[in-house]
């Protein structure tokens, strides 16, 4: 399938480890041009290094923190200054803490909200010019646990089900502006916070990870976890020519965990 990418410009935040990291991989594996943002330098450009090496293509590393409020206008700022054009915005970079409801604070509801809400509405905006420029593409990866209440992911949950509704809203503007917006909600998928979650599981049960692993796997009724790299399939598809009727599409790439209609 052709999906029309090489040489394009595309941000990825949270791009230096986990599901970011996976997502720029494949973009540079199309050939595109990449930007990628997060707050730790020396493994941003670990993670550029490797993308140059291996696929041949221009990567910019940009270390910031995104709950911070300039950030998202410096990010575009040097991409435009760079580049001259944006076609793809990945927002991506998100932290939000599960726990016992009764004991998270309000200082962890305003980080996670900070970073994962916030920093996906002002990169959103931002790089909205630039984007009806080049009739480019967001695709914000979400979760799936937008869909299902889970006692312990409160969080997580209020902030993803929130971003399936701005996507469908900023879709619907996207008709009017010539962007698409597309989300991309991940299941479990094999990163260093899937392996904190993991971690947890086994310390609070007292049992060794690999149990804690198979635990998880059955409450999810999955039959594996699955990898950044297959979620940054996804995005490539949704980013590319092929999802070009893709206008506000939210796509599960979860294993099956996801069982409502
Ligand atoms: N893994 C899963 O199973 C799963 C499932 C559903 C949804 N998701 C969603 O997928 C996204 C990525 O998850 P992940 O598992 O890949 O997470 P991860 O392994 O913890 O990676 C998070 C990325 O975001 C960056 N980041 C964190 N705080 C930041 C900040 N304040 N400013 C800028 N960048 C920041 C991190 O780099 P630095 O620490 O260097 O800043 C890192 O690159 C998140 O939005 C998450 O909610 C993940």
């Amino acid at each position: 399938m052709e999906l029309n990418l090489e040489h394009k410009v595309a941000i990825v935040t949270g791009a230096n480890r986990g599901i970011g990291a996976g997502v720029a991989r494949q973009l540079a594996q199309e050939g595109m041009r990449l930007v990628l943002v997060a707050r730790d330098a020396a493994k941003l450009e670990e993670t550029a290094d490797d993308l140059r090496r291996r696929y041949g293509v221009t990567v910019l590393p940009l270390a910031c923190d995104l709950r911070e409020g300039s950030s998202a206008s410096a990010v575009l700022q040097q991409t435009i200054g760079r580049f001259e054009q944006l076609d793809l915005l990945v927002n991506n970079a998100g932290a939000t803490r599960r726990g016992d409801f009764f004991e998270l604070t309000d200082d962890d509801w305003q980080d996670g909200l900070a970073l994962k809400l916030h920093g996906y509405v002002r990169m959103t905006r931002a790089a909205w010019p630039h984007l009806a420029k080049t009739n480019g593409t967001t695709v914000n990866i979400v979760g799936v646990g937008a869909w299902t209440g889970i006692g312990e992911f409160t969080i997580g949950g209020a902030v993803n089900a929130g971003l399936m509704n701005f996507t469908k809203a900023m879709a619907d503007l996207g008709k009017r502006d010539g962007v698409r917006v597309c989300a991309v909600n991940p299941g479990r998928i094999k990163t260093d916070r899937l392996e904190r979650n993991i971690q947890r599981i086994a310390q609070a049960s007292d049992i060794a990870p690999e149990e804690a692993s198979a635990r998880l796997l059955n409450e999810c009724g999955i039959n594996r976890f699955g990898s950044p790299d297959e979620i940054g399939l996804a995005v490539a598809f949704m980013a590319s020519s092929a999802a070009s009727f893709a206008q506000g599409a939210i796509l599960d790439i979860d294993g099956g965990e996801t069982r409502a209609i």
